[in-house]
């Protein structure tokens, strides 16, 4: 509870240099979410961590490399088995950690953040490895600069640096002599085929169109828009390396190849320079274009060339030596180090660095987009609420249901629902203590018996053709909570209904509204260790910038406008015995006095011109009522929570009859029944009452 975790994630990003763009992650398991297809290497007698370590040696002795620096992620901030290098070298699995290897020292050293200390100690032999935890031991840097020699050589795989970084430790290294060196091959990959346990090959998955009644946009439509601004800056070529943005581009969805995830490992290309099919350059697979994306694409009034993934940056040093003398190439300052050597090859070709133009765009939903969202949080609805009746009953009747079993469920209930592709992260299950883990996830063997003392948090996600879900709920098991519970359960749930109902100036940034969901916590010394709201893709990556709500700024916030989708998500966090958060997806929406929006009547401006702006909630779940501690509610918060429920119901309720869900409608009709204030207060005021009563006899 140290620290905030989306504060810690962008520190951690700075600091260890790993390609970790700010989306990573509020809860980190729903960060574009990753599952190991590497055995970790348990401490078993099986053990070859040393045998790993000296192939990495020999490749670094071969190529005159004194250090070798590990990141955990790939060219396109994301990662894949093919590209788990550090996990396969130290055996550490999860989503952060940096593996420094010397030519000759008996051990290596991986950086990693508090989340994955204990792990550490489970997964890595640490004979061969030595942790190094962040924020505690001197960084990556640091301890280069203190310990490499002058006119050593560190080297570095450019595809797994972004030039920003690269600058930053290229100079602390200069300063003492040591140079940094961008080798263009993985070494730890040659150790790899050297030792013949070589890295699987690429997944490319399968492609899927994307038709036009769910995207809203034709891909030439926000091609032509791309290319404008590249004339507009008077760029040749603009280059996109961030899956999501090539799939948004294309509305191309890829399958298989990361999970719960519809990105494709690709690269795309624009040129204003050229005419035809050489303006759209997409590198994919073995650039071979399956004949159903031919078709999408000709639907999509799109020309293109479709290339071999491997042939990226043979084109780009090419295309650069082929440029005029001062032209320029327009790059995301998310692409890695080696796209902009590839550029650089001609030093006369200049680069324009910024957020890329797409991620702009993107953020803000179409109509057909947010039409989208809330069909698809319906469909979620209808899972979710079957998965927490499923649950409950189960608990009820004694049988030993686990943290996975509702995992489980939930995907078989998301799956039964229209245009289903799978989760968008693996869901956090955690009874009892584990709800207090913040990153928790179910083990798949052996994973904890819900019982009905519990108090269980769920934060799942699905990803539907029209729209991407997330939400959190927290539920006593048998609706017996303890006073402090409820204490903190009602807390969290104002702090949410603050932010959830504030009004802002068109142009706020996110860190501004953050601390509404915190007030009441921090009214009684208490907080949550996380950010409190990310952006959300359109059958994208579940966590998407550039906008968000954390504790501090972003940089390329570029300030909340109508048709942004985020996450609502405070939370508290008692470890060793339970965890609470309130998750809700809300679209942000234009106020003013006539909008369906509990403060719109009381507006009597529009933020001197700006426009006023509010949220409105997309995700249909209730929240138990047995957990609220009504007393602490405002007549505000309480008509809020009753119009909610209402609304759920009369949305889920008839699809759930009309499917004859019977149960389950009968539980949501239960759970969505209005709340009153307690007999508790008529008690207290009883004595006022009676006084009443008996002075209007009196007096009469
Ligand atoms: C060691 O652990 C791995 C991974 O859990 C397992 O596959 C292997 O069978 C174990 N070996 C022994 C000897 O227990
Ligand atoms: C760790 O590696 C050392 C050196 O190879 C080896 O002797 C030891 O057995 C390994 N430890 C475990 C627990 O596998
Ligand atoms: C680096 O090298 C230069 C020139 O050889 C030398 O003057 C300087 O003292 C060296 N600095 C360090 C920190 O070794
Ligand atoms: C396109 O073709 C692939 C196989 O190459 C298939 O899996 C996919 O479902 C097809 N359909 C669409 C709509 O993309
Ligand atoms: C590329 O891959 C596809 C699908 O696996 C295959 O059908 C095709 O023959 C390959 N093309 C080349 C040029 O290797
Ligand atoms: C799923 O789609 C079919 C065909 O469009 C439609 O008839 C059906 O009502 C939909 N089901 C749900 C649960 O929305
Ligand atoms: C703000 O209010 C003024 C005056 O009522 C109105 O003319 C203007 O259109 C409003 N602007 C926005 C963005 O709502």
């Amino acid at each position: 509870m140290a620290a905030v975790v989306w504060l810690f994630i962008v520190f951690i990003s700075l600091t260890t240099n790993v390609l970790t763009y700010t989306i990573q992650g509020l809860t980190d398991t729903d960060y574009i979410s990753y599952e190991s297809n590497i055995e970790p290497q348990r401490k078993n007698g099986t053990d070859n961590s040393a045998e790993r370590l000296t192939a990495v040696q020999n490749v670094l002795k071969a190529n005159r490399v004194d250090a070798y620096i590990v990141p955990s992620t790939n060219a396109h901030n994301t990662i894949s088995p093919t590209d788990a290098r550090r996990e396969w070298l130290s055996g550490l699995q999860g989503s952060s950690g940096t593996v420094v290897v010397t030519a000759t020292e008996s051990i290596a050293r991986v950086w990693t953040d508090s989340r994955y200390f204990t792990q550490f100690e489970q997964q890595v032999n640490t004979s061969v490895f030595t942790l190094m935890k962040q924020g505690i031991d001197p960084s990556v840097e640091s301890w280069l600069v203190d310990n490499m020699l002058p006119q050593s050589v560190v080297a570095v795989d450019p595809t797994t640096y972004t030039r920003a970084s690269w600058t930053v430790l290229e100079a602390a290294l200069k300063a003492v002599n040591v140079t940094l060196r961008a080798i263009p091959i993985n070494l730890v990959d040659v150790a790899r085929d050297d030792i013949e346990d070589p890295p699987p090959p690429r997944n490319f998955g399968t492609l899927i169109s994307m038709p036009f009644r769910f995207s809203g946009r034709r891909a030439n439509a926000k091609l032509e828009q791309l290319m404008t601004q590249m004339s507009d800056r008077g760029v040749s070529a603009l280059v996109l390396a961030a899956l999501d943005e090539i799939a948004y581009t294309l509305n191309i969805r890829g399958i298989g190849a990361i999970p719960n995830n519809p990105g494709f490992f690709s690269y795309l290309v624009l040129r204003t320079d050229l005419q035809g099919v050489n303006r759209v350059n997409l590198f994919w697979s073995n650039g071979t274009t399956p004949d159903n994306i031919s078709q999408h694409l000709e639907e999509e009034n799109v020309q293109f060339t479709m290339r071999a993934y491997d042939d990226i940056f043979t084109y780009l040093r090419q295309m650069s030596d082929d440029l005029p003398s001062g032209s320029t190439v327009w790059l995301s300052q998310d692409t890695s180090h080696a796209i902009y050597l590839a550029i650089e090859t001609k030093p006369t070709t200049n680069i324009l660095s910024t957020l890329s133009p797409v991620a702009l765009v993107k953020c803000v939903k179409n109509d057909v987009e947010l039409e989208g969202f809330r069909s698809a949080h319906i469909k979620d609805g209808i899972a979710v609420v079957r998965g927490l009746r499923w649950v409950e009953e189960q608990v009820a009747n004694g049988v030993a249901v686990t943290e996975m079993d509702i995992s489980n469920t939930l995907l078989e209930f998301r799956a039964q629902e229209n245009d289903s592709y799978g989760p968008s992260f693996s869901t956090i299950a955690g009874a009892g203590e584990n709800g207090a883990i913040i990153h928790y996830r179910p083990p798949e063997v052996g994973s904890r018996v819900i019982t009905k003392e519990d108090m269980l948090l769920v934060d799942s996600g699905g990803h539907y053709m029209d729209g991407t879900t997330d939400i959190t709920r927290t539920r006593h098991m048998s609706a017996s909570p303890t006073p402090e519970q409820k204490f903190t359960f009602t807390r969290v749930l104002k702090g949410q209904i603050a932010l959830g109902t504030t009004v802002f100036g068109r142009g706020t940034r996110g860190h501004t509204l953050d601390a509404f969901a915190r007030k009441h916590l921090w009214d009684v010394g208490l907080n949550y260790a996380h950010g409190t709201g990310h952006g959300i893709g359109h059958f994208l990556n579940v966590h998407e910038g550039p906008s968000m709500i954390l504790s501090g700024p972003l940089a390329d916030d570029p300030g909340i406008v109508p048709g942004m989708i985020f996450s609502n998500e405070p939370g508290y966090y008692e470890v060793g015995q339970y965890g609470i958060r309130h998750e809700d997806v809300v679209e942000v929406i234009a106020l003013d006095s006539q909008s369906d929006h509990m403060l719109a009547s009381g507006l009597v401006g529009n933020f001197s011109g700006a426009g006023a702006l509010g949220f409105h909630y997309i995700s249909l779940v209730p929240q138990q009522a047995a957990c609220i501690d009504v007393d602490l509610l405002t007549d505000f918060e309480l008509e809020f929570l009753n119009k909610y429920h209402k609304r759920v119901l009369a949305t889920l309720g008839p699809i759930l009859k009309d499917r004859h869900l019977d149960e389950d409608y009968d539980w949501l009709e239960k759970e969505c029944a209005p709340i009153l204030r307690s007999a508790a207060i008529l008690y207290k005021a009883s004595p006022f009452l009676l006084l009443c009563l008996f002075s209007l006899w009196f007096t009469s």
